[in-house]
C-alpha cells in the first residue's frame, strides 16, 4: 500500500486492507459452521442475530509476543446474547478468544472462582465411603445456577448458539465479512449487534516486523559462539517498528510504533455485506461525557444505520443512551440504583437489551 488506508474510499480501502493479510487459517471451517447454523435458521423463519463482542488485539510482530489490545471484557456481548435468545433469536457469537461467554459467565470470570459453587455431599448412606463423596453444587446457588443451566441446555439442545472465536483485529474483519455475506439468505431476519471492542490503528502486515523485536542491538558479527561469549549486546537507542520507511529521530531506549488507521468496515457492511432489509445496531464508547452523544450521532449520520448504542467506560454497566434516525433521537436508559448490586454469582447485573424492534425504534428492560 502506498497512499494510507484512511484516505481512499470504502471499497477501496476494503481491498487494500484484505489483500495485506492472508485470511484466518481456521476461516473456512468457521464458514462450514456458520453455513450450516444459517441455513437451518433460514429454514425454521427464525430470526438471527450475530452479536460481536470482546476486544480485537493489534500484533506488533508477525510472530507475535507483542499485542496492543482494546478494552472490553466482552460482558456487554455475553449478557445481550442472553436476551436475545430469550426474545428467541439464533446468536452467533463472534467473540475475543477467551473472553466471557453467554451463561458460562455467570461463573467463569466471576469474583468466586468456580470450585467455590461447588461442595462435598455428605455420604447419603452408611455405606458411602466419605472420602469419595460426590460434588455438588452448594445450596444457596442452586436456584440460580438452575436456572442458568435450563436456558444453557435448551440454547445447545436447539442449536441456538454458535460460539465463533477471533484474536486479531484482521481475524475480527475477515470473519465479520464472510459472516455478513452467509447471512444474506435472512434478509430482514438479521440483526447485527457490533458491541466488540475494535482496534481503530493497526501495523499493515508489509511493515511488521516477522520476529520479536529485540530490546538490545543484536552485534553484526553475531553466531551461536558469540551470543554466548557477548552477553553484554550493545543496547541501541530506538527500537522501530516500521521497517522500509525512514527512521523517527533517535531519543533513547524507546520503541516506536507506526500504525494505520483500520478502514470503519461499518460503511461496508451497511452498504455491501449485510443482507438487504437487515438492522445493524453499533456501539460508541467514550471516556469524556461531553463527547459521547456528539460523536454516536456522528457515527449514525456517517454509516447510515440503525441505531448507535452510546456508553461511557465508567458508567457503561448502568446507564447508555440510545441514538435514533427517527423521535426521540436520544433516548437514556438507565439501571435504577436498587438494581446496581450484584447477583449471587458476583457478575454485576447491567443494562440488558430485552428488545430491539425493527425499523430502529428499540426498547429495553429497565427504562427509567
Ligand atoms: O465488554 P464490556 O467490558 O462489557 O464493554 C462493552 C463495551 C464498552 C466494549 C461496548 O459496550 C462498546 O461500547 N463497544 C464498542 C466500542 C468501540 O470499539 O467503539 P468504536 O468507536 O471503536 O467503534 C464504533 C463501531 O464501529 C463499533 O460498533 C465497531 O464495530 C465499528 N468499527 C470499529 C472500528 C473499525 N475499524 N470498523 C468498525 O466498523
Amino acid at each position: 500500500m502506498t497512499s494510507s488506508i484512511g484516505d481512499m474510499e470504502p471499497a477501496e480501502a476494503e481491498s487494500a486492507y484484505f489483500n495485506e493479510y492472508p485470511p484466518p487459517k481456521t476461516l473456512p471451517n468457521l464458514e462450514a459452521l456458520a453455513r450450516a447454523f444459517i441455513e437451518r435458521h433460514v429454514e425454521a423463519n427464525r430470526r438471527v442475530v450475530l452479536v460481536t463482542s470482546g476486544g480485537t488485539t493489534v500484533p506488533l510482530e508477525a510472530q507475535t509476543v507483542r499485542f496492543i489490545d482494546n478494552f472490553s471484557a466482552g460482558t456487554r456481548g455475553a449478557t445481550s446474547a442472553e436476551y436475545f435468545l430469550e426474545q428467541g433469536y439464533a446468536v452467533i457469537f463472534l467473540h475475543r478468544q477467551y473472553s466471557l461467554l453467554p451463561y458460562s459467565r455467570h461463573y467463569s470470570h466471576s469474583t468466586n472462582c468456580f470450585l467455590d459453587f461447588m461442595d462435598e455431599a455428605p455420604p447419603t448412606s452408611e455405606s458411602e465411603n466419605p472420602d469419595h463423596g460426590r460434588i455438588v453444587v452448594r445450596s444457596e446457588y442452586q436456584d440460580e445456577m438452575r436456572d442458568v443451566l435450563r436456558k444453557y441446555r435448551y440454547a445447545k439442545q436447539n442449536n441456538l448458539l454458535l460460539l465463533l472465536p477471533f484474536t486479531t483485529v484482521s481475524e475480527y474483519m475477515f470473519e465479520l465479512r464472510s459472516l455478513a455475506k452467509l447471512m444474506r439468505p435472512l434478509g430482514p431476519n438479521a440483526l447485527f449487534y457490533l458491541a466488540a471492542a475494535v482496534s481503530d490503528f493497526f501495523i499493515p502486515r508489509h511493515r511488521m516486523a516477522e520476529h520479536k523485536i529485540q530490546s538490545s542491538e543484536i552485534p553484526a558479527n553475531f553466531s551461536d559462539e558469540s551470543a554466548v561469549a557477548s552477553d553484554e549486546a550493545v543496547a541501541s537507542d530506538d527500537i522501530y517498528t516500521g521497517e522500509n520507511e525512514p527512521e523517527p529521530p533517535k531519543s533513547g531506549k524507546k520503541l516506536v510504533v507506526n500504525l494505520d488507521p483500520v478502514p470503519k468496515f461499518l460503511h461496508r457492511l451497511v452498504d455491501g455485506w449485510a443482507p438487504e432489509g437487515s438492522m445493524v445496531v453499533s456501539f460508541k464508547l467514550e471516556t469524556d461525557p461531553s463527547l459521547l452523544v456528539y460523536k454516536a450521532k456522528t457515527a449514525l449520520q456517517r454509516y447510515s444505520h440503525h441505531l448507535v448504542i452510546g456508553n461511557l467506560l465508567s458508567t457503561r454497566k448502568w446507564e447508555v443512551v440510545f441514538i435514533t434516525p427517527d423521535p426521540p433521537y436520544e433516548r437514556w436508559i438507565r439501571v435504577p440504583k436498587a438494581r446496581r448490586s450484584k447477583s449471587i454469582s458476583g457478575v454485576e447485573d447491567q443494562v440488558g437489551l430485552a428488545e430491539i424492534k425493527k425499523g430502529g425504534s428499540a426498547t429495553s428492560a429497565e427504562a427509567e
